[in-house]
């Protein structure tokens, strides 16, 4: 059977982890999986079922036949319906970090990510990727980058998709969901004792990506 890989990407919000591991997964032709939109996907479950994102055991009731799609060209789907673009919007971001805080939720969603990633090669990018979903990654990276320059990417990335937003409101987020999501009791955000860290803040996606192929290639002796 044919050797397949896993390389775990993990690092606070918005420290541009999807875009780079989309890139990587491309370049290797492995698969991509974002585990921070499924975490969204249920975020986005909730509200629309009237219920309270705070509330564990109100929060958890939308699980029961619940189901996430991750398609190819990025499309995400939960329960069949297209919310790509509504889980990227500040009253979904804004609540996030209180559901991936609750640990049914987290446990429902790994066991989606453990099978994922059981028949094939991917990149799956997170905050628990390395030290939790995939603790034998053969590659894990920490990806980091200054709370200013992560907030204007976000800031950025939002005014190209069309989605109103403030700078203050991003920087506020991205403080907020950092502290809930490294202050948690289960699998908090954390560096794995073996994954690499890497500071993008002075580099660009392209120098960010090249740095991450080389890491792989060194570790598994996989090429691009
Ligand atoms: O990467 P993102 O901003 O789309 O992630 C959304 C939220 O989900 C973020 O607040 C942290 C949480 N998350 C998590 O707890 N574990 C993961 N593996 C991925 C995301």
């Amino acid at each position: 059977m044919k050797e397949t890989y896993s390389i775990a990407i993990d690092g606070p919000a918005a420290a541009g982890k999807s875009t780079v591991a989309k890139r990587v997964a491309k370049a290797l032709n492995y698969t991509y999986i974002d585990t921070g939109a499924m975490y969204r996907a249920v975020t986005y479950a909730v509200i629309k079922a009237g219920l309270d994102p705070q509330n564990e055991e109100e929060s958890i009731t939308v699980l029961p036949g619940m189901t996430i799609d991750l398609l190819e060209d990025g499309t995400v789907l939960c329960n069949g319906e297209d919310v790509t673009k509504v889980i990227r919007t500040p009253l979904v971001s804004g609540n996030v970090s209180y559901i991936a805080a609750m640990k049914p939720i987290r446990l429902a969603l790994v066991d989606m990510q453990r099978e994922l990633a059981n028949k094939r090669s991917v990149v799956m990018d997170g905050r628990d990727i390395g030290t939790y979903v995939l603790p034998d990654a053969q590659v894990k990276i920490f990806q980091i980058a200054s709370v200013e320059c992560r907030a204007k990417r976000r800031y950025d990335e939002n005014v190209s998709k069309g989605i109103p937003t403030s700078m203050e409101d991003v920087i506020e987020d991205v403080k907020k969901r950092d502290y809930i999501d490294s202050h948690r009791d289960f699998a908090p955000l954390k560096q794995a004792e073996d994954a690499i860290p890497l500071d993008t803040s002075e580099m660009n996606i392209e120098e960010v990506v090249n740095a991450i192929l080389s890491i792989i290639e060194e570790k598994t002796g996989v090429k691009a």
